[in-house]
């Protein structure tokens, strides 16, 4: 089935040259066994590309997931974080960079932090590719932002709307949706 046309907001060179500064920025923190834990589902592309980068900037990260849920197939949040899938490692002592798609109100990672700072997490990080200003419904500061993100619904990178769109390899809104 065909789907609806797709206007690019962020274009894969722009993504690509972004991810590369987003990793120098993290290296000149010089993390401590760090520990990239991503937010699924929404991070997954940009966690991959964003690894790779952090390898090229002479990093050596250990990788986990944590899969969260407050948004189902609504385009609007619930406001409740559920855990679908926790990490394995143990975070005592480690930097983490927790890693997500989209900073809107907040809740999802203010949550992650928490969460991950009572496990003994060392110092948690936040890296966003996106954010959102003016939508934060609780207080929380990213680390490092790819870009800031126009108030519309985004598809494509890893995010999605009602589960398409994700194998999108740029950023952009679907037109027609509204
Ligand atoms: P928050 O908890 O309100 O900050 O929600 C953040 C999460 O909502 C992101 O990790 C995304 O999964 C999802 N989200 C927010 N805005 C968008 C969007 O424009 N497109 C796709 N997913 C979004
Ligand atoms: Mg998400």
């Amino acid at each position: 089935m065909p789907l609806p046309p797709v206007k690019v907001l962020f274009d894969e060179n722009r993504i690509a040259a972004r991810n590369r500064e987003l990793a120098n920025e993290i290296a000149d923190v010089r993390p401590e066994k760090l520990l990239v834990i991503a937010v699924l589902k929404g991070s997954f592309v940009f966690a991959a590309d964003l690894i790779r980068a952090l390898h090229a900037s002479g990093q050596a990260p250990e990788v986990e997931f944590l899969h969260l849920s407050s948004y189902r197939d609504a385009t609007v949040s619930s406001g409740q974080v559920d855990i679908l899938r926790d990490v394995e490692s143990d975070v005592r002592g480690r930097d983490v960079l927790l890693v997500d798609d989209i900073l809107e109100s907040g809740r999802t990672l203010a949550f992650a932090k928490d969460l991950l700072a009572a496990r003994g997490a060392r110092k948690v990080m936040v890296c966003v590719l996106l954010e959102k200003p003016g939508k934060r419904a609780v207080q929380v500061e990213p680390d490092f932002v790819g870009f800031e993100c126009p108030d519309l619904f985004v598809v494509g990178y890893g995010m999605d709307v009602a589960h398409a769109f994700r194998q999108l390899p740029f950023i952009g809104v679907v037109e027609g949706l509204d």
